[in-house]
């Protein structure tokens, strides 16, 4: 079958950081669905695995590795203990950084960590949802206990980040589905409009002072933070931008263990949302992310939430996808990339 490898940990610039390759089709095992690939999304963590790094700089891939962890696609097949899916299907998923990714024709997946396409849209924006909203749902609702039924409504969230994959679905689900007060930062009017369009109530410049915007917005201090970029940078902000006893969920490596000192005072509860948590220790309760894409699913296919895919590359190739992972490499991706066919 047809899929985009690499061989070497090589910068985006070089020919041969992401080659079209040929490679033998996976058999479904188990929980497994073998997917037919329709569309893929790109994420800053397909950058990650493919750029050069000091553990992986002499290293060779044979056979060659596939990343990709954004899919739509059709059930061909299923393992032999798969209950929630058949033939035919179609599906999505982010899958499991444990196992090879989804830029190829077909791919395996455990069905506890797929949900059922939203019917109303295409492969294309279908693909652009899953890692993003698993992200999303899982940080506000899971890690920080924000009520997903509207308990919290009328609270105050900060998405940092807000126009990129992450805060594009948070700033949705943050306000049509918990029905919070949405600020979310943006650095140019291309990406404030964006944010703004998608529901955010304000928006604030990560490259101004955060806690002085805020003010100039009416508001004191926020009950929640989503980090979704430059935690290192912006946490110096939290305690001051942050009311007694809110939280912050960081996507996002930093700062240095120190600094969570600052937050003792007003006793800020922080915690980290990894969204291949699940899939990569086997939880007994991965199927939790079946039921979070179903239900994203529905509140699609109702209205209430929308693709975030801005930019369609066309077909799934090494020079598309090149040229994906050089704009999202840039750091200044408005919503999502996707790609779509063979
Ligand atoms: N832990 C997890 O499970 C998980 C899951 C998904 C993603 N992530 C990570 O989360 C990060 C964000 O992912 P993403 O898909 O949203 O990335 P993305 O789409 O590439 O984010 C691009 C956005 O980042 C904004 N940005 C740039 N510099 C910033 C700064 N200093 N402060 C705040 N925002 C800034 C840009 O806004 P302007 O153009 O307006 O400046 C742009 O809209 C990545 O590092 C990714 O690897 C982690």
């Amino acid at each position: 079958m047809k899929a985009v490898g690499l061989h070497r940990y090589l910068p985006i610039t070089d020919p041969d950081a992401l080659l079209d390759v040929d490679v033998p089709q996976p058999e479904a095992m188990g929980h497994d669905l073998l997917v037919e690939v329709r569309a893929i999304s790109v994420n800053p963590l397909d950058t990650k695995h493919r750029a050069p790094n000091d553990a992986n700089r002499n290293s060779v891939e044979t056979p060659p590795r596939i990343l990709g962890w954004d899919v739509a696609g059709v059930v061909a097949a299923t393992g032999p203990a798969v209950t929630l899916f058949r033939p035919g299907d179609a599906v999505y998923y982010a899958g499991s950084i444990a196992r090879s990714g989804g830029n190829a024709e077909f791919h395996c997946v455990d069905e506890r960590i797929a949900g059922h396409k939203p019917a109303s849209l295409g492969f294309a924006d279908a693909a652009a949802l899953p890692l993003t909203t698993i992200t999303a749902w899982q940080g506000m609702f899971e890690r920080m206990n924000i009520s997903s039924s509207g308990a919290d409504a009328g609270k105050s969230l900060l998405i940092i980040g807000g126009a990129g994959g992450v805060g594009s679905i948070a700033i949705q689900i943050a306000k049509r589905v918990a029905g919070l007060t949405v600020i979310a930062t943006a650095s140019r009017a291309e990406s404030a409009a964006w944010a703004r369009s998608l529901g955010a109530d304000h928006i604030v410049d990560h490259n101004q002072s955060l806690p002085g915007q805020l003010k100039t917005c009416g508001i004191a201090e926020v009950d929640y933070v989503l980090c979704a970029n430059a935690a290192g940078r912006h946490f110096a902000d939290f305690p001051a931008l942050l009311c007694p006893q809110g939280k912050i969920c960081s996507i996002v490596d930093g700062p240095n263990e120190t600094d969570f000192l600052l937050l003792k005072r007003k006793s800020i509860t922080f915690c980290w949302e990894a969204m291949f948590t699940r899939p990569l220790f086997q939880t007994p309760d991965m199927v939790a992310q079946h039921d979070l894409l179903d239900r994203a699913a529905s509140l699609v296919d109702a209205g209430v939430l929308r693709s975030t895919a801005t930019m369609n590359l066309g077909t799934i190739n090494a020079t598309h996808l090149k040229q994906a992972h050089q704009l999202i490499e840039q750091g200044r991706s408005i919503g999502k990339i996707v790609l779509e066919g063979f």
